[in-house]
């Protein structure tokens, strides 16, 4: 099964434009806690490299286009964002690598824990270490 989870954000539109909601255990699929942004990224900067123990994400594109990198241990997938309508849902123990912004990139992320750096990885071994752990106690 892909890493790559997608969830198609419903655009309420009519004449006037376009509307997005956002509603915790609705279309965001936990409890809202956090929400931040990513924007001005400089040319050829790459950002996250790290996993978490205990949080789970969506990532939304508002404006522009960005391409994360979500690898399981096992395989690395990569998928661009490029639209406001789409949001790529983060969950349980993966690496994320956010590449390739394009200037006007305005990145959101909603979150469902407040920030904690305690609950970063931010050593790739470590990582691969903790997803072999997490395999050993489900096997
Ligand atoms: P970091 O998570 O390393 O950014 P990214 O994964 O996007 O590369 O965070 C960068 C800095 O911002 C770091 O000093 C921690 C701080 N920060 C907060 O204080 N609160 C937050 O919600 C986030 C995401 C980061």
């Amino acid at each position: 099964m892909s890493n790559i989870q997608l969830i198609n954000l419903k655009v309420m539109g009519d004449d006037r434009g376009s509307l997005i909601s956002l509603e915790q255990n609705k279309n965001i699929p936990f409890d809202i806690k956090r929400i931040y942004y990513i924007f001005d990224t400089q040319h050829g900067v790459a950002r996250g490299f790290h996993a978490h123990y205990d949080l789970e994400q969506v990532a939304i594109c508002m404006k522009g286009s960005v391409t994360f990198l979500i690898d399981d241990g096992l395989i690395q997938e990569r998928v661009t964002l490029s639209s406001p309508d789409i949001g790529l849902h983060i969950k349980g123990l993966k690496w994320r690598e956010m590449h390739d912004f394009s200037d006007d990139c305005v990145l959101m992320v909603v979150a469902s824990e407040l920030y904690d750096e305690a609950d970063y990885i931010r050593d790739y071994d470590q990582f691969l270490k903790e997803v072999s752990n997490a395999n050993s106690c489900t096997q």
